[in-house]
């Protein structure tokens, strides 16, 4: 379609994607069969049924479950590059990806494995696509803040490599306050501070990401919108809040795209981006949302322009980079 076709070419980046969440179904039977895996799972049909969530819990069950298959660098190389390809198809030219280092420890995949692995692919997409990038660390926050520290140890002999860090997984019963030691240690360090905030938590949980925290942008967010005050506050710093709209619809944080609050982010001055989150378990990659999501809302011509140019100054690029693209 005209939308389609416009939404493509129109150059975008992505920031809030999780590179475990790229690993489409064929590509896990295809690490298993090399790794000699067993996967509890027959067909590739087998693996689409069970992707029926009804909450954040029930995706992140599977989704570590997923992950599983992931053994070696080639694996990690291999699942980045096939992300790169199909992102930048749909006319990506950015990527602040996140990678969750302790899915992997835990079971015994060194960190080197995974950073080594992810880096090599992220090369490899910036010279054969043209797509650059960068890593996020995110900490398990269903997991204590002793583990983050443990993690942010590990990763140290990378950090000059790594643009910053994260904070995913189970929200609710997990406020970003409990990684307060972790985070500052982290800004000493240099590294961008982001984290995932009102997904399915609550606004105050957004004002201890800003707070407690001194998060750099927030991913998600959807739930500031209960607050004035907290809208406010993200409006008059101009916090980039990078939203994955078909993962709120597959994750029941909305019922219908058609409710969606990005168009209302937008009216509100909020600086809104469109993301994928977890492509491969939500039903589509960065395009498909963008176009999802604008024929539900009705977003104009304008408002697409907007959302390019957020996804670009919200990143954490150099102001003469993000001025070659907007
Ligand atoms: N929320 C929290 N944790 C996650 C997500 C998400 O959307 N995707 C992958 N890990
Ligand atoms: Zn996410």
């Amino acid at each position: 379609t005209a939308l389609a076709d416009f939404i493509r070419g129109l150059p975008k980046a992505e920031l809030h994607l999780h590179i475990e969440g790229s690993l489409e179904p064929e590509q896990m039977f295809e690490f298993a069969r090399r790794n000699r895996v067993d996967l509890p799972f027959r067909t590739v049909e087998e693996v689409r049924a069970a992707y029926a969530f009804s909450n954040l819990q029930d995706f992140l069950d599977i989704y570590y479950q997923g992950a599983n298959v992931l053994r070696t660098e080639a694996d990690f190389h291999d699942l980045a590059l096939a992300y790169f390809r199909r992102v930048a198809a749909d006319g990506a030219r950015h990527v602040e990806l996140f990678f969750d280092p302790q899915t992997h420890t835990d079971r015994g995949v060194p960190f080197q494995v995974v950073a080594d692995g992810l880096m090599g692919g992220m090369a490899e997409a910036e010279k054969t696509l043209g797509v650059s990038s960068s890593l996020i660390l995110c900490f398990l926050r269903h997991l204590d803040e002793d583990a983050a520290f443990a993690t942010l140890n590990m990763a140290e002999p990378y950090l000059d490599r790594i643009l910053g860090v994260g904070l995913d997984s189970s929200e609710v019963g997990h406020p970003p306050s409990k990684f307060a030691g972790v985070f500052k240690a982290a800004r000493e360090r240099g590294l961008k501070l982001v984290a995932h905030a009102g997904e399915e938590g609550p606004p105050e949980y957004v004002w201890e990401a800003l707070d407690v925290l001194g998060v750099d942008r927030i991913d998600h967010g959807n739930r500031a919108l209960e607050d004035e005050a907290l809208v406010r506050r993200l409006v008059a710093e101009g916090i980039t809040l990078t939203v994955c709209p078909l993962s709120n619809l597959k994750l029941c944080v909305v019922d219908d795209l058609k409710q969606h609050p990005l168009k209302r982010m937008l009216a509100l001055g909020l600086k809104a981006t469109i993301n994928s989150d977890d492509p491969a378990y939500f039903g589509g990659y960065l395009a498909q949302n963008w176009t999802e999501t604008a024929e539900a809302l009705g977003l104009t011509r304008d408002e697409l322009v907007t959302l390019a140019k957020n996804s670009f100054t919200g990143a954490f690029l150099p102001p003469e980079v993000v001025a070659r693209h907007v």
